[in-house]
């Protein structure tokens, strides 16, 4: 019995002097490992007889528990003194100086893009995209522009081989728009996307060059719904006080077409080098969808109707943010565009 005692409280000691993890490992193993003093122990109970036995295998029994919860104290005690160490190490001066990390910005025409795509879903319309290497029969077929149609030479075409080509225009989108949605009976959707012409590049042209198309196609749609749409839109761009007026264009897809003039937002409509003394500024283009490119998509003219408009991001930017050369937008100088300083969402 002195035995156990001595071991008992030899082992106590040890466990409590043990400084560290690897210090009480060891102790551990001296005393509680299968090859450890309290198994040894256990291997005299074959020498007593069984009366004693008893007595014995209850008291290791006993040491061991006593052992195993000094043990696991001292671990606590251990694991506590190591984390306090380490937090002391790894303390973070909240008061230092912070590293300025540069900020991403939108490029402008992404702001403007944006812009009009948040003003046209908040109404309900959908945001559709297209190819850019697209069919000749999208962007010019079933825009009512056939083969051979002088109307192709408006718009100098980058061809890739006799069907396909860079779209030269947006709607090559609204006429891929009308074709997957011809079994509705509404659709309301803007069409943003690059386009390309084989203009030489200046101060007003760009051979790539960012436009926004709109679509409504629905029963009892009008010039009247257009106007309205046309209005809120310059609106929003351009301030709460602008108006617009639309003049008689023509386009191949659109019957009745128009352009559309917005009253100058820097002289309000007095005269100014802006608006070239005229108090207005032209923006975009826009019709009535022609009844053929209705019924070559699917629908029936007879029984819907549509408007379409088609806008040019750079030129919206341009006015917006009085721009005079649209190569600013191209050449990524970072002294021009740290100017927008909108954040994500471009508002
Ligand atoms: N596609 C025309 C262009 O690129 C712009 C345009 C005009 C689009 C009238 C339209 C529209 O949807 O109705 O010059």
């Amino acid at each position: 019995m002195s035995q156990i005692n001595q071991v008992l409280q030899e082992g106590q000691q040890a466990i409590s002097q043990a400084e560290t993890l690897e210090a009480l490992d060891e102790v551990k193993n001296k005393y509680l490992s299968k090859k450890g003093i309290v198994s040894s122990l256990m291997g005299q109970l074959k020498d007593l007889d069984n009366e004693q036995k008893k007595d014995f295998g209850q008291q290791v029994n006993q040491i061991k528990q006593a052992l195993l919860q000094a043990y696991n104290e001292q671990l606590r005690l251990l694991e506590e003194k190591a984390l306090a160490v380490r937090l002391q190490q790894e303390k973070i001066n909240i008061e230092l100086p912070g590293v300025s990390f540069k900020k991403h910005q939108l490029h402008p025409l992404t702001i403007v893009q944006q812009e009009i795509e948040d003003l046209f879903t908040s109404l309900g319309y959908e945001v559709m995209e297209g190819p850019e290497v697209e069919l000749d029969y999208y962007n010019f077929e079933r825009a009512n522009i056939p083969a051979n149609h002088p109307a192709r030479d408006m718009q100098d075409t980058f061809y890739i081989n006799e069907t396909t080509l860079l779209r030269t225009h947006t709607t090559a989108i609204q006429t891929r728009a009308l074709e997957a949605n011809a079994h509705k009976e509404t659709l309301k959707v803007i069409c943003p996307g690059k386009v390309y012409r084989k203009d030489d590049d200046d101060a007003t042209h760009s051979h790539q060059f960012v436009q926004i198309e709109g679509l409504v196609v629905g029963k009892g749609v009008s010039m009247a719904n257009l106007k309205h749409t046309l209005l809120t839109l310059a609106q929003a761009m351009f301030g709460q006080d602008r108006k617009i007026r639309l003049r008689p264009s023509y386009f191949q897809f659109t019957e009745p077409s128009v352009e559309v003039d917005v009253s100058c937002h820097v002289c309000n409509g007095d005269g100014c080098s802006m608006c070239k003394q005229t108090g207005w500024i032209e923006i975009l283009g826009a019709g009535m969808v022609h009844p053929d490119v209705l019924s070559m998509a699917g629908f029936d003219p007879e029984k819907v109707s549509g408007f379409a408009f088609g806008c040019g991001v750079e030129r919206i930017a341009m006015l917006k943010y009085h721009m005079d050369d649209i190569r600013h937008f191209y050449q990524n100088d970072l002294k021009f565009l740290k100017q927008f300083t909108n954040f994500e969402g471009g508002k």
